[in-house]
């Protein structure tokens, strides 16, 4: 997607929309069985065949801190590669970066928050410590030109430390901006976000850059996700992170439920007659598919719907 301002439709809402896969990573690593590799595999091959533009396959983390994620190595490299689709993978540091590269992704996330006490949290250190971490990934990606995401985790809200406001979130998107991403993803991790709130904060993080460079990605914990993908689709943005059948959760955010559900956010999408790419009908199957193998009830409610209209 470029850069320039985004075309609107009749709605003032984008007429398109790029829909970021993550249940692969997101969705799967809070997981507590480990989820066997084959089935990894195939859940990234059946979307990459459905034809999302962009998948959140794997993270090159500790180990010792999600384990689920350990087999990131092997699950790059038994899929089959898209040409039409960037497949990204989270890496906390350079020793991350590095099996990133090895793994031949297109995409690194780098991954902070806008709450001190959630970085501290999930990556061990501070929000100014992670920018630290992240300069030589930032020059090492521009160099091997891989593109470089960011990811702001509780920028709405966080389990520490409560509300989080728009300023806090929009220092963060700074960094991020100041190490050349390429896009910036504004997480609402644990799901407590309302309308107003995320339009609040998109407008004041427009400041930095053009809305075309920021993504949503909300968890539905307190069911206001969709209403929240609306509200940041009227700011003017494009990108939204889904997952699969609802997967998800953080294992450093208690309580937090899955990424909203890819189905949903297609079914309202397409209600507004926005482009994805991606149709439902294909989609529906794999939602079905991942909750079978990993023994959990279809998060979507569209999902479900649609499976018990067809049965
Ligand atoms: P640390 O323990 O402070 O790191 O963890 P360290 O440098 O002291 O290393 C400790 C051990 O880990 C060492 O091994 C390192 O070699 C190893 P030992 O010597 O003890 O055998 N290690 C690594 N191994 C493989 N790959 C690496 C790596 N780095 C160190 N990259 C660290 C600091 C950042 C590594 C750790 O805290 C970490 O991995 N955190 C990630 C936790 C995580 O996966 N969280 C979930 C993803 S974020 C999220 O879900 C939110 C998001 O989705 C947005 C949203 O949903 O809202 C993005
Ligand atoms: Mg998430």
């Amino acid at each position: 997607m470029s850069l320039e301002r985004t075309l609107m439709n009749s709605a003032n809402l984008p007429q398109k929309v790029k829909l970021v896969e993550v249940g692969p990573r997101d969705g799967l690593q809070n997981e507590k069985d480990l989820v066997p590799l084959e089935v990894k595999v195939d859940l990234i091959n059946r979307l990459s065949k459905a034809g999302f533009p962009n998948i959140e396959a794997a993270a090159f983390v500790s180990p010792k801190w999600t384990p689920q994620m350990a087999d990131s190595e092997q699950v790059m490299s038994h899929i089959q590669r898209y040409s039409g689709t960037i497949y990204s993978a989270l890496v906390p540091n350079i020793k991350g970066y590095e099996r990133a590269l090895e793994s031949k992704v297109d995409e690194v996330v780098i991954f902070s928050a806008a709450s001190q006490a959630f970085a501290m949290k999930n990556i061990n250190c501070s929000i100014e410590e992670s920018f630290e971490r992240f300069k030589p990934i930032a020059y090492a990606a521009k160099k091997d030109k891989l593109r470089l995401r960011g990811s702001v985790s509780c920028a709405f809200g966080c389990p520490y430390q409560g509300r989080v406001s728009a300023e806090e979130a929009a220092t963060v998107v700074k960094y991020m901006m100041d190490l050349g991403c390429d896009e910036v993803d504004i997480a609402d991790t644990i799901g407590v976000a309302t309308a107003g709130q995320v339009k609040e904060t998109f407008e004041t993080i427009f400041k930095f850059a053009p809305a075309a460079m920021f993504s949503g990605h909300f968890h539905d914990t307190y069911g206001q996700s969709l209403a929240n993908i609306y509200a940041a689709l009227q700011t003017g943005v494009s990108i939204f992170h889904s997952s699969i059948a609802g997967l998800g959760g953080c294992p450093y955010a208690k309580g937090a439920t899955g990424n909203v559900a890819t189905e949903d956010v297609l079914y309202l999408l397409n209600g507004l007659g926005i482009e994805t790419g991606i149709n439902l009908d294909e989609i529906v199957p794999i939602g079905e598919f991942i909750s079978k193998a990993i023994g959990k009830t279809n998060g979507s409610r569209v999902g479900k719907a649609l499976v018990s209209k067809h049965c």
